[in-house]
């Protein structure tokens, strides 16, 4: 990951605001990234400030080692790494709506272990819709095998050590301008605009990093 330590800025997202069109709307996609996801840089900055040693760390390891922190520090760096590393990870793994079929070795693990595209994701839709509040959905890698989990708030699942592939942002800032309180049509919309190729190449990263 790109700047991924102290001081951390809010990179550039890898296309424009309206690039997710019709599926996501650009005023939601900028107020997303400019200000939520800069609210987080911003915090995060601001806590590690005082903090030389934990400038060192990278954002993973900020997280990964958050239970180890004096009390006073776990949440603020769960919240503020999590809110950077969640949000990157969820920014990256979206692209312009293409007819281009999800393919590679994810797309063999995903029909051999949930049966075909449509089976994994209405697995992983039921998991996104079920977040209580606000929180995400995540597709990882876990001992050799897919799992989809979610977690509340800004908590990622780099802390358990599982290696994400891709995430959807269920807070209601990532959706409510343009479907109001209904998040099943967000998920059903986004799912249009999964960067599968990243997916992809970050399965294999994953698969890389744990064998
Ligand atoms: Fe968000």
């Amino acid at each position: 990951m790109e700047n991924n330590q102290y001081p951390f800025v809010n990179l550039p997202l890898p296309y424009n605001y309206n690039a997710l069109e019709p599926y996501i709307d650009a005023k939601t996609m900028e107020v997303h990234h400019d200000k939520h996801l800069q609210g987080y840089i911003n915090n995060l900055n601001q806590v590690l400030k005082g903090y030389q040693g934990l400038q060192l760390l990278t954002l993973e390891q900020l997280i990964e080692n958050a239970d180890r922190l004096p009390k006073g520090l776990q949440a603020p760096i769960r919240n503020y790494a999590g809110g950077v590393y969640n949000h990157r990870v969820y920014f990256d793994g979206m692209e312009p709506p293409t007819d281009q079929k999800p393919r590679g070795k994810l797309m063999e693990m995903i029909n051999s272990q949930y049966g075909s595209l449509q089976s994994f994701k209405d697995v992983f839709k039921k998991e996104a819709q079920g977040v209580f509040g606000a929180g995400y959905a995540w597709l990882v890698y876990d001992k050799g095998k897919l799992k989809i989990l979610s977690t509340p708030n800004q908590n990622s699942p780099i802390e358990q050590g599982f290696c994400p592939i891709f995430n959807i942002d269920v807070w209601e800032h990532a959706y409510y301008l343009k479907h109001l309180n209904e998040r099943g049509d967000y998920i059903d919309d986004w799912f249009n605009v999964v960067n599968w190729d990243m997916a992809n190449q970050n399965y294999l990263n994953c698969i890389r990093r744990y064998y």
